[in-house]
């Protein structure tokens, strides 16, 4: 077998990082007449396909939108069931530890509770040496509270003025030294970013469909990453 060989069949190289914005699981659960639970499972579900498949195709890194600091405001009920659902996810390491996956998680962990953390803190340590696909979780992530706790950062460190750059903003994000993402997709039927990376989307493709996520697969995928690879992307440029 060659070192080199493709490891997948598409006709361009990929995007280096995908985010997706895993939205839909309460509709797609009530098109069912199934409690807003049930989509959730689905979803997370459809969640460790997908990054298997990303990890299959060779993808560097896939940044997935799990809980956002909005969705605190949901009743208490289903917050709690979906840090449930982290839990086996955390528990499980084949997961992430078998499949060669290494997982980060990206938002302000610290309001979650005191399992959640050493799970996190466990699955972030036991899959670091991961050659595979870097996967980052983001909980309790805001666009917009990662800014300001970017700010306060280079506030504390006592930065001088004349020496901050979009480097020095982009070193303190929860994504520091990681590239921004190429391809932003959207399933669910909403055109927002739900203050998903706003300061890493400056430049990135979009994808947007109606699909609810626990329905979005790897063929939809596919079709995504195929016309991502005929845009035409300019930066500014001619
Ligand atoms: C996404 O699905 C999951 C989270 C936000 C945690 P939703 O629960 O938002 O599903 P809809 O938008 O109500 O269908
Ligand atoms: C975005 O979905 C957050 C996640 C998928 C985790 P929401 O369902 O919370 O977004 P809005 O409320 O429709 O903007
Ligand atoms: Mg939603």
């Amino acid at each position: 077998m060659s070192l080199f060989r493709k490891k997948n069949n598409f006709s361009r190289p990929i995007p280096e990082h995908i985010a997706i914005i895993m939205d839909g699981n309460g509709r797609w659960a009530k098109k069912r007449s199934l409690p807003r639970s049930a989509g959730h499972a689905a979803g997370s579900k459809n969640f460790k396909d997908i990054a298997r498949y990303c990890n299959k195709i060779g993808l560097k890194y896939l940044t997935v939108y799990a809980f956002s600091t909005e969705n605190w405001k949901r009743p208490k009920e289903e917050v709690d069931n979906i840090m449930n659902i982290l839990r086996d996810y955390l528990k499980d390491a084949k997961n992430f530890k078998d499949e060669n996956i290494k997982v980060k998680f990206i938002g302000n962990l610290e309001p979650l509770a005191d399992d959640i953390k050493v799970l996190i803190d466990d699955a972030e340590k036991e899959s670091q040496n991961a050659t595979g696909l870097h996967l980052n979780i983001a909980l309790n992530y805001g666009g917009r509270d990662e800014i300001v706790h970017a700010v306060k950062r280079i506030i504390n460190e006592g930065i001088p003025e004349s020496e901050i750059t979009e480097q020095t903003v982009c070193d303190r994000l929860y994504t520091a030294g990681q590239p921004d993402p190429d391809f932003i997709i959207r399933p669910s039927g909403e055109y927002r970013l739900s203050n998903y990376l706003i300061w890493q989307s400056a430049y990135a493709e979009y994808w947007f469909s109606d699909i609810l996520w626990p329905d979005f697969k790897p063929k939809h995928l596919e079709t995504a990453i195929e016309e991502f690879n005929h845009r035409n992307r300019r930066y500014g440029g001619v």
